[in-house]
């Protein structure tokens, strides 16, 4: 990323949910989140998204849900692919889950995609563990198996 490059990681308003839409469009071509999920989310959880602030545009978010008896879940993060592998994934999880960490939080899961390579190691590299069972299937519906993985805080 280029010097010059402002970026900065705020909490989200309602002004970004188009942005998010887009995003979420980008990074998740198949299976993008529909517009009124994003709404309801970002309305329900207004403290728990962030983006990343590019100044003109916004280059990735993340969202996670409050926690619930300490536990929270990440519930989505997706960078805009040009801007993937600089480091921004990293950024957006760090912040959120120190967030988490200062509401109390204990123990933070999501699931994952069994072959998405890239996101497993950023998910390993901040001390996520897979559920020893590995993958459940259909765990999204038919077809649709995803790994779990949890962080204690
Ligand atoms: C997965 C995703 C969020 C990672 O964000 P990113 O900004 O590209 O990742 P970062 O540059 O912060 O890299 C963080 C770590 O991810 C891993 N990683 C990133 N790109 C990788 C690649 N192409 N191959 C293997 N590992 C990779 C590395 O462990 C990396 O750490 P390192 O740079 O210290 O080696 C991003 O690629 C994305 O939005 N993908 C599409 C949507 C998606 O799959 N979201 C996750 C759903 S669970």
């Amino acid at each position: 990323m280029s010097q010059e490059t402002r970026l900065r990681i705020r909490a989200a308003t309602e002004e970004d949910l188009p942005h998010i839409v887009r995003l979420d469009e980008e990074a998740f071509p198949t299976a993008p989140y529909p517009y009124f999920v994003l709404r309801q989310l970002l309305a329900s959880f207004p403290d728990f998204v962030f983006v990343v602030d590019m100044g003109q545009d916004l280059g990735g978010y993340v969202l996670s849900t409050p926690p619930n008896e300490a536990r929270s879940w990440i519930l989505s993060l997706g960078i805009s692919p040009p801007l993937q592998r600089q480091g921004l994934g990293r950024q957006l999880m760090t912040r959120i889950l120190g967030h988490l960490r200062t509401r109390g939080v204990h123990s933070v899961t999501l699931s994952v995609e069994p072959r998405n390579d890239t996101a497993i190691a950023l998910y390993r590299s901040l001390g996520f563990a897979p559920d020893p069972g590995g993958p459940r299937p259909d765990y999204f519906g038919p077809g649709a198996d995803r790994l779990l993985m949890t962080l204690a805080l």
